[in-house]
């Protein structure tokens, strides 16, 4: 079995209702949509898979699969203008595709949105033995709503009978002969515009199996969505915990003659500074591992190498605005911060102050969001011989997705 992505969408109605960040990159419970929907697809029997994206975006998502998906058989392929446009890109490619190890009638190709991340396991097994059996399946839930059908302003035209109707999700479920006969008959009957696969397999006159789907598969279609999707997530959100992170960083540098001494963003007058690459604010250094530790991002060496010559003496407060874009970008937010600064020189009392008020601006917080502490080590180890400093921070930031629930 393959599985074919449908994730070239523009997230139009998303967008229509305020929301700036492409669809399937916003972060649910702090995991992309797009992730998400596809660790839930990684089974052994899934044996490829066909992503459908906006040439534009694909190398953001084969970013995004790397860290989590690095065993898998992935093939990009560029989207259509329509979801079904999107389909038969990505139904060339699988064409193409020489890695079969069984007879065409038996090869499946499971078709799921990349918007709809809370499959679960049952669902996709239910649609996946329909399919095997009857060559064409598709996943669908009573509809709980009396549907109407409408016509010019709004006046009804008909009521079909409710217990009839399904909504109907995704997976869907076919076989290859099924399938590929169904979008070259769509092709040659300049067929268009359809929002599910199921469809186009019908009018070829292939009898389509409808098992249950789940309540919880929904569509992520519009903010309404992310809210629900973050309940089936999270169980009921407790506004106490509910998407925050915890992250910790530490740093040391060395303190030699003839640098300038960087704390904080502040620069202190002194005989001797900090060593390193950057100007060497030891501070922010450890501010911003904390920062990127809370989201999971890793730590500031990867993102900025110290072989890398662009970030020679470089104000570590311009990479703590990269730090900033990179929170931003997945979600999330700072929620206060709390800084120790191990010194035995020099005395910080004096810049306390600056330093707060300073970082408080950086990290879009007041004051009393950012708090500074400096220690000594009463003389001992490389501190007390003061060949070096060392700052410790803790930093709790907040998914923003979250915050709209609470
Ligand atoms: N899709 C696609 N190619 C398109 C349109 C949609 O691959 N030209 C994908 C979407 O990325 C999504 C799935 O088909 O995973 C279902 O589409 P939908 O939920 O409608 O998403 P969008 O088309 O992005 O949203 P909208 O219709 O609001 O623009
Ligand atoms: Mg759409």
């Amino acid at each position: 079995m393959i599985a074919i992505i449908p994730a070239a969408g523009s997230g139009r109605r998303m967008k229509a209702q305020g929301e700036e960040r492409p669809k399937l990159l916003i972060p649910l419970a702090g995991e992309e949509i797009f992730l998400r929907t596809l660790k839930t697809l990684n089974l052994p029997a899934i044996e490829a898979f066909f992503i459908a994206v906006s040439v534009t975006e694909q190398e953001t998502y084969a970013r995004l699969l790397k860290r989590e998906f690095l065993e898998k058989k992935v093939y990009f392929c560029p989207g259509g203008k329509e979801r079904q446009d999107s389909i038969y890109s990505a139904l060339l490619a699988v064409r193409e595709w020489t890695g079969w190890r069984v007879p065409e009638e038996r090869r499946l190709l499971l078709i799921h949105d990349a918007a709809r991340p809370l499959l679960e396991r049952d669902v996709l097994e239910r649609v996946v033995a329909a399919a095997r059996q009857t060559g064409a399946a598709v996943a669908g839930v009573p509809v709980k709503d009396t549907i109407k059908e409408v016509g010019a302003e709004g006046f009804i035209l008909s009521t079909p009978e409710r217990s009839k109707l399904r909504a109907v999700q995704t997976p869907q479920v076919f076989t290859w002969p099924v399938l590929w006969a169904a979008y070259t008959q769509a092709r040659t009957e300049r067929l268009t515009g359809a929002t599910d696969d199921a469809f186009l397999v019908e009018k070829t006159g292939h009898p389509v199996q409808l098992v249950p789907g789940s309540e919880r598969n929904i569509k992520i279609t519009t903010p309404a969505d992310l809210r629900v999707a973050e309940a089936f997530l999270g169980g009921l959100p407790s506004p106490a915990s509910d998407g925050l992170r915890v992250g910790y960083g530490f740093d040391v540098h060395r303190l030699v003659p003839g640098r300038r001494l960087v704390l904080g963003g502040v620069e202190i007058p002194s005989e001797v500074g900090l060593e390193g690459h950057s100007d060497a604010d030891v501070l922010i250094h450890a501010l911003m591992d904390a920062l990127l530790g809370a989201v999971g991002q890793g730590d500031i060496g990867e993102h900025f190498p110290d072989n890398d010559p662009a970030y020679h003496n470089i104000d570590s407060g311009r990479l703590l605005e990269d730090v900033m874009t990179a929170l931003a970008q997945s979600g999330a937010r700072p929620v206060n911060v709390d800084v120790t600064v191990i010194a035995q020189y020099p005395k910080l009392a004096p810049y306390r102050h600056l330093i707060r008020e300073n970082l408080a601006t950086r990290l879009g917080l007041s004051v009393t969001e950012v708090n500074i502490k400096a220690t000594t080590t009463e003389r001992l180890g490389f501190i007390g011989r003061q060949e070096g400093i060392a700052a410790q921070v803790v930093a709790l930031v907040k998914h923003c997705s979250a915050c709209s629930l609470v």
